[in-house]
């Protein structure tokens, strides 16, 4: 368990942050296409090529998230993409779920997919340098009822303690999703009972919580409505996290929920700002809010590859500058 627990408290402690770069085949080839390029394995491989060799990634990324495509895959030079990213020192992490599908009885909701054996894919990830892994359930607050939230809080604890008997730390992502015209006080009270029922599954089957990482959205109004103040979604977001996150979790590690880049930082700026000083720590594991300008600036162009570099690179950095209250955030 040592093991777990210092790579837990390796990716949140440092004074960094976990890039989300595990969109699947599907979205992936949807964001590609997006830009206008056009998506095949090799276009897929060349993005995520330029992520993790980005000159000095690892001042302000502590551990990236593939997919099974890209962990499985080497960059151009042979490299397996896990050891390349060790090489750097970047953490290799997994996404383990397979998607999710309708939950019945669920009034539309979702449930998780990806634990049948998972146990066999854990070990193979495992072996091939898999330092830790990722599970996200997608809450909505429309159809958040008990039914829902404790059917994705089961599947989450049941990766959990699996990731755990193969010596790989679990992300736990309950992600009740920004999407909508919500209040924050409904971001508020779903994300606080997701995570009530969250934690319960947890210690109903021996999660070790000193061996995980959270993975939250922040409390936040819905993205069509109108915006919180920085200074309010933090104190929204330390209040529930007081209530429902035991202290011995080393850290939690925001999405970013399709918030922009600057807003998810002044989020993350304003939370750690919150007194008195939280007992985990708070830091980032976007994806959007840290990939999206970099893949809007290279088109699929080898001659961008370092323009895309230095776009993710000051969102990475702004990203790691909001763990610290007196930080400023720099504009592109
Ligand atoms: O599962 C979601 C990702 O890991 C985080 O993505 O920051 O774009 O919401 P996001």
């Amino acid at each position: 368990m040592h093991e777990l627990h210092a790579v837990a408290t390796h990716l949140v402690g440092s004074g960094r942050g976990i890039l989300a770069a595990d969109e699947s085949v599907k979205t992936m080839s949807i964001r590609l296409n997006a830009e206008g390029i056009a998506a095949s394995p090799t276009a897929r491989r060349d993005y995520r090529e330029l992520l993790p060799t980005a000159p000095d990634l690892a001042a302000s990324i502590s551990g990236i998230i593939l997919c099974d495509e890209t962990f499985n895959d080497s960059l151009a030079d042979g490299t397996p993409f896990p050891q390349a990213c060790r090489a750097r020192g970047i953490l290799p992490g997994i996404k383990v779920d397979t998607g999710t599908s309708r939950l019945p009885g669920g009034g539309g909701a979702t449930v998780t997919e990806g634990l049948d054996g998972l146990g066999a894919r854990l070990a193979t990830y495992a072996a091939s340098g898999a330092a830790f892994a990722k599970w996200r359930a997608a809450i909505d607050i429309a159809t958040a009822t008990d039914l829902v939230l404790e059917a994705n809080a089961h599947a989450l604890a049941r990766y959990a303690a699996l990731c755990q008997e193969h010596g790989i730390v679990p992300i736990v992502e309950p992600e009740v999703l920004c999407g909508g015209g919500h209040t924050i006080g409904d971001c508020a009270e779903t994300t606080s009972r997701a995570l009530t029922m969250l934690f319960d599954q947890l210690d109903r089957q021996r999660v070790d919580l000193a061996g995980i990482v959270l993975k939250p959205n922040m409390v936040t109004p819905g993205l069509h409505a109108p915006a919180a103040s920085p200074a309010e979604v933090a104190a929204a977001t330390n209040a529930v996290l007081r209530a429902t996150v035991p202290d011995h979790v080393p850290g939690i590690a925001f999405l970013s929920g399709g918030h922009a880049p600057l807003e998810a930082c002044r989020y993350l700026l304003a939370s750690n700002a919150v007194a008195p000083t939280p007992p985990w720590h708070l830091t980032f594991s976007f994806g959007r809010a840290l990939v999206n300008d970099a893949l809007h600036a290279w088109q699929g162009q080898k001659a961008n590859i370092r323009v895309a570099q230095d776009a993710l690179l000051l969102n990475c950095a702004n990203a790691a500058a909001a763990r610290a209250e007196s930080s400023e955030l720099v504009r592109r």
